[in-house]
Parts: structure tokens; sequence; C-alpha cells
């Protein structure tokens, strides 16, 4: 029964028998099999062969001991179905060959129902799931919340400042708020597609929202995120919004209403708990960096973190963003084992 999986237990914020661990981009290029992967197929093709998306979603599940899967995709791919041409760049990233420059650039842009345009993902979940289930792992499915994908579309590609974005915001908000309604549409059904395809979770990844002012993101942007997030909770499952840079944001961020709230290192998780309120679950909040250095160091940091959550129900230990390409894979298994070890609880935990 995945409702009594430790992870969907601790998104409920439900007593478990030990803290549940995941990491946010735990298939990627630190493990060799991924590599291996990756020098036959492109990133856009390992996308969209659901085989091959699921055989990754599962590498890191069959090397640790994780307590959830994230299925194998990329925030950036409902942007292909509107229309914009989208490519991965060796080396550099994603890269955007008609990123949005005027007001006609956004009303030309599809809002097409997600099963049409990435059938592929969908394929995954099931794939992955009915190999998940059987092991009572959840899989989460996820998408890119409409700030964060508005600001590749608009920039073209990562950005520093978001010049292009804000200056968008400011001088044109109705063609902003155009924009933002049409990713709204368009993640939210992603997400719920996600589900019905048996995603046991969802995360909506709002990575680089933290550019904003407060003001900025009360007025330009957290009414198009909670549609969203609102639009995910219909299905019944768990919701968690991630984003970094936002110790200043998160009142407004408890009040988007998501099961779970993820943070970066730049807050203390107590802190940040305090504030988001014990009704929530909290997910994070390691410094991904330093699993590049010492274990010595890596231990008592995630000690302060078990620390701070204090043994209260609904905290999932995860890294406050990515896994970096050169973590040491032993680093990771090591990690994950640590927290399971170091939180067991020995009450038995009835469902
Ligand atoms: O977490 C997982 O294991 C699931 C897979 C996943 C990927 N991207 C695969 C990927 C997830 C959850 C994402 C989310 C994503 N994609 C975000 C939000 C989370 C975050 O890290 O902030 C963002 C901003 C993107 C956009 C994106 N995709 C960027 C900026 C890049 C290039 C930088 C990088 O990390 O390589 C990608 C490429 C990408 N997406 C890779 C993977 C495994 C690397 C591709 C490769 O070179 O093999």
């Amino acid at each position: 029964m995945l409702s009594d999986s430790r992870f969907i237990r601790a998104c409920r914020r439900e007593p478990t028998d030990a803290t549940p661990v995941w990491f946010m981009r735990q298939a990627g290029r630190y493990m060799p099999e991924y590599r291996a992967v990756r020098e036959k197929y492109s990133m856009l093709d390992a996308l969209r062969t659901p085989e091959i998306a699921h055989q990754i979603t599962m590498q890191p599940i069959n090397a640790f001991h994780l307590d959830a899967a994230i299925i194998f995709a990329d925030i950036l791919t409902p942007l292909i179905g509107m229309g914009i041409r989208l490519d991965f760049v060796k080396g550099e990233g994603p890269q955007i060959e008609n990123p949005l420059r005027t007001t006609r650039d956004i009303d030309l842009l599809g809002t097409p129902p997600a099963d049409e345009t990435m059938p592929y993902t969908m394929d995954a979940i099931r794939l992955a799931v009915a190999e998940l289930t059987p092991r009572n792992i959840p899989l989460i499915g996820f998408a890119g919340a409409p700030f964060t994908l508005a600001s590749y579309a608009v920039e073209g590609g990562g950005s520093k400042n978001y010049e292009a974005t804000k200056a968008l915001m400011y001088t044109e908000p109705a063609a902003w708020r155009r924009l933002m309604e049409k990713l709204a549409t368009v993640v939210g059904d992603y997400l719920v597609k996600q589900a019905e395809a048996g995603a046991a979770a969802l995360q909506v990844f709002d990575s680089w929202v933290g550019a904003l002012s407060p003001r900025d993101y009360a007025k330009f942007v957290a009414p198009y995120t909670k549609t969203v997030i609102e639009a995910a909770q219909k299905t019944g499952v768990p919701v968690i919004y991630f984003s970094t840079g936002t110790a200043g944001l998160l009142d407004q961020i408890a009040a988007l209403g998501s099961d779970v709230v993820g943070i970066d290192w730049r807050v203390a998780l107590n802190k940040a708990w305090a504030q988001i309120g014990d009704n929530r679950a909290i997910q994070g909040n390691l410094d991904p960096v330093l699993l590049l250095g010492s274990w010595r160091e890596v231990r008592q940091q995630a000690d302060q973190i078990i620390a701070q959550a204090a043994g209260r129900p609904g905290h999932i230990f995860n890294l406050g963003h990515g896994i970096l390409p050169g973590t040491p894979v032993e680093m990771v298994q090591r990690l994950a084992d640590y927290v399971h070890e170091k939180t067991a609880r020995t009450e038995t935990v009835s469902a």
C-alpha cells in the first residue's frame, strides 16, 4: 500500500519508522549508469522514449535505499507543445531557439493537453509505477511552476538577473498575465495527467522564483502558482512546492497551500518550519555542494537538520537543490543510509 509508505506518510504528517529520504536530481550525470545511457541517447530522445525514461528513473532506486522515485523528465518539455523550440546543448544546458520577445509571441502560444504533447512521460510513469508499486516505492511526478518556466521561455535559457522576464512583467503586465495563465493551464493539466498515470505525489519546481521581491511575487506570480497547486491537489495526491532563495517569501509560500514545502539550505529548517506552520510537511535541506566535500561535514550538517526536525512527523530529508554532476556515488549512498539509521524509531507505527 503506497499510502502506507514512509514518503507518503510523511507528506501527510503521519508518523514513520524513520525519516524518508530522496534526492532531487537523483537520476543524473553523477551516476555511471546514467552516463552510459546518455552516450547512446540525446537528452530529448531519452526524455521521449518511455522505456529509457523508465530505465533512468529506476537507476538510483536500484543503487541506493531511497524512499521515493522521481520520473525522468524535465520541467521544460511542456514548452515544446506550446510552440517553443527547445534543445539541450551538451555542457551548456537548455537553449531555446525562439524565445518570447513580443506580446504576439505570447498570443501565439498554444495550450494543448499534456496527453497529446507528452504521452511519452505518462507512458514512462505507467512503466515505472508497475515496477515500483510492488516494492511499495511511490513515484513523484513533477512540473515547473509558471514563473520558472516563463523565465526560460523569455530569456531563452538560464539567466542570472532575469532582465527580459522582469522587463516583460513590468512593461507589459497584461501580456505577462496571459503568459502566466497559459503556463498555469498547461502545467496544471500536465500534473493531473501524471497523477492519473500513477504518480503518487507531485512536485512543483519553482527553482528561480527567489529572484523576486515579496511584492512582485504577490502581484505577478503567486495567483498562478496557487492555481497550479490547487489543480494538482484535486487529484488527491500530496503536492510539494519547491523553490530556492525564498526565505523572505515563506509566509506567501505557506499561503499557497501545498501539502509539503521544499526549502533550500539558505534558511534553517526549524525556522522555516515555524514560519510555514506545523500543519505542513517540510522537505530539505542539505546544501548539495557538501556532498563534494568530506563525509564528516556532511554528517554534522545532516545531524543538525535532523535535530531541527526534532522527530516531528512530516520531515522528508532531501538536499536543498539537485545533486551536482561531480558528486561521488558513495556519498549519496552513505547519506541516505545514515539518515535512516539516525532517525530510526523503535515504536511500531500503525497504519
Ligand atoms: O530529479 C530527477 O532525477 C528527475 C529528473 C529531472 C531533470 N530535470 C532531468 C535533467 C528534474 C526533476 C529536472 C528539473 C529541472 N530541469 C529543473 C528544476 C530543478 C532544478 O534543478 O532547479 C530545471 C531548472 C530544469 C531545466 C534544466 N534541465 C537545466 C537548467 C538543465 C541543465 C543543467 C543541468 O543540470 O544539467 C537541464 C538538463 C537536465 N535535466 C539534466 C537532467 C538529468 C542533465 C542532462 C545531461 O546533461 O545529462
